[in-house]
């Protein structure tokens, strides 16, 4: 029988996963007719927001409510949900519309353009997720995610006609991506509820109302809405009570199935909990504990572990959450083999330090801070243990890469590089030309971990050197050894190789020294 469950699809800041790409799409287009009862009921629900309450017996079913305001258990019964919303949670009504003048102007314009346009078509529309999470933790998130109570992608059509945006439509799953052409994205989707046929598979949708697709999501904090119709611009729908699980730092999911459906929100809920410092609620901590001591996660695609993992790892300060990750015994998922030792642990919490330097002195590097992360967690592995890790997390080649070769060239230059005596720029140059700048952020961190200050300055000041050099291209080329009478083979390499270290030692400064440093191995 199918699982009942609410989710929403994955989307990330790294770019969209397989998973994301499925979960966007859906063929069963639907429209409930502009004017319809259910249409003229999502807006007085919007209307009334504040006042609303879920019946019991169904998530559609609202009623209003004069004083205290009630939260009724979700259809699956959301766990802690308490019955009577908090005075706090009265007292802070946000004024209608308050709480969009957080976002930056030219986007709350959009949004009330885009709530007219859903009024012409008789759908209630909504801000949702993340970014209303965000909005009410006064964080800063333009990751506009909007939902149609009625055809999502049509309306997302229309709306890309209006503002001639690029539009990805994700038929199967109802789903929409907009491209405004300021380079905006909003996602438009219908909203719905979700069913799994088995846990971990990824989820069969169907229309539904607001507060169906709020309860199917992952945690209260993110199952809010804002309604962006004209008359109810502004309003708040805190069906399960995310409001006030943000004012109590608090993250609690919606039911007791949520992490087996999807151990995505296993990662998901570490995520959110080291990002904001909240605490896991005991239940969901408990079913948390749970889910992790199974097999379940194995059962996630690639894409999909990749995505969490990467988005994990993407984070300001991800090495609590790998923490996290250890004591849950998480990381057996990428490789039981993966050796988590003391001087692994140190590695890794020696990166966010190595990355700060790193970035000040180089802000034009574009690090794949992931990766580097990753890096440091396998650095002591065998490259067996590395290889499965990288095909079960279906790296890309560019990653698998650089994780693959990272950790070797890693340990072999650091014994070199902080060894006493003179170590000239051009053997620095070759010690780490074939070095991805993860690799060198990771050089940094392993010598920033074996806590020998020592020698610390001296391997910034070779990587500070190495980053100059690098550039550095001698004056002759190929050609000119030719017309310099050269025979064409091997000693070309040599030669051009020869005088690139000349340079970077500073042996050779102008073109005319070049040429008299070629004509001497020539005729010598
Ligand atoms: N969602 C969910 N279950 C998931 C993934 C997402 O219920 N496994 C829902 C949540 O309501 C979430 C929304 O979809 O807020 C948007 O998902 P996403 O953009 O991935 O997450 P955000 O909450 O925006 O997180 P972030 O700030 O990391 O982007």
């Amino acid at each position: 029988m199918a699982l009942e469950m609410r989710r929403n699809q994955g989307k990330n800041g790294i770019g969209l996963s397989n998973y994301d790409r499925v979960c966007r799409t859906d063929d069963r287009p639907w429209q409930r007719p502009s004017g319809s009862p259910s249409a003229t009921n999502s807006k007085n629900r919007g209307d009334q927001a504040s006042e609303l309450l879920l019946d019991k017996t169904s998530p559609a079913t609202v009623r209003k409510r004069d004083s205290k305001q009630k939260i009724n258990s979700p259809p699956h019964g959301c766990l802690g949900c308490r019955g009577i919303a908090t005075m706090w949670t009265m007292k802070n009504q946000p004024v209608p519309g308050r709480l969009i003048q957080r976002l930056p102007k030219k986007i709350q314009r959009l949004l009330r353009q885009v709530g007219a346009l859903a009024d012409e078509q008789g759908v209630a529309l909504y801000l949702v997720g993340g970014v209303v999470r965000d909005l009410l933790l006064k964080r800063e998130n333009w990751d506009l995610d909007l939902t149609v109570e009625g055809d999502g992608v049509a309306f997302a059509r229309l709306v890309a006609d209006r503002y001639k945006a690029g539009l990805a439509v994700f038929e199967r799953f109802a789903t929409a991506r907009l491209v405004f052409p300021d380079g905006l994205k909003v996602d438009i989707a219908t909203t719905r509820q979700e069913s799994y046929a088995q846990p971990a598979v990824l989820p069969t949708v169907q229309p539904a109302s607001i507060e169906a697709d709020l309860s199917r999501r992952d945690f209260t904090i993110n199952a809010i809405a804002v309604q962006l119709n004209q008359r109810q611009f502004g309003r708040l729908l805190d069906p399960y009570g995310g409001r006030r699980d943000l004012r109590e730092r608090t993250i609690r999911v919606l039911h007791a199935g949520s992490f087996q459906d999807d151990p995505t929100r296993i990662f998901r809920a570490i995520r959110f909990e080291q990002r904001f410092g909240f605490r896991l609620e005991r239940t969901t901590s408990r079913l948390l504990v749970q889910a992790a001591s199974t097999n379940l996660i194995q059962r996630l695609s690639g894409p999909r572990l990749q995505n969490e993992i990467l988005l994990l790892l993407a984070e300001r300060d991800p090495v609590r959450a790998l923490v996290r990750l250890g004591q849950l015994k998480l990381l057996r998922f990428l490789h039981r083999g993966l050796c988590y030792r003391k001087d692994v642990k140190r590695t890794v919490t020696a990166v966010p330090k190595a990355l700060t330097w790193w970035v000040s002195r180089f802000p034009d590097s574009a690090i794949d801070r992931p990766i580097v992360y990753l890096m440091a967690l396998s650095s002591e592995s065998s490259p067996s243990v590395v290889a499965t890790m990288i095909r079960r997390l279906v790296l890309s080649r560019e990653q698998a890469k650089k994780v693959s070769t990272g950790a070797s060239l890693v340990d072999r230059a650091l014994k070199s590089l902080t060894k006493e005596g003179t170590v000239r720029p051009s053997q620095v140059y070759r010690l780490l030309e074939d070095f991805s700048d993860e690799a060198l952020v990771l050089l940094l961190a392993k010598k920033l971990s074996k806590q020998q200050g020592v020698r610390l300055s001296l391997l910034r000041r070779h990587l500070t050197a190495y980053m100059k050099n690098r550039t550095m291209k001698t004056a002759l080329t190929g050609r000119d050894l030719q017309a310099m009478g050269l025979q064409m083979g091997p000693q070309y390499k040599t030669i051009l190789g020869k005088l690139l270290d000349a340079r970077i030692d500073g042996m050779v400064t102008t073109e005319a020294e070049e040429r008299a440093f070629v004509q001497e191995r020539l005729t010598g």
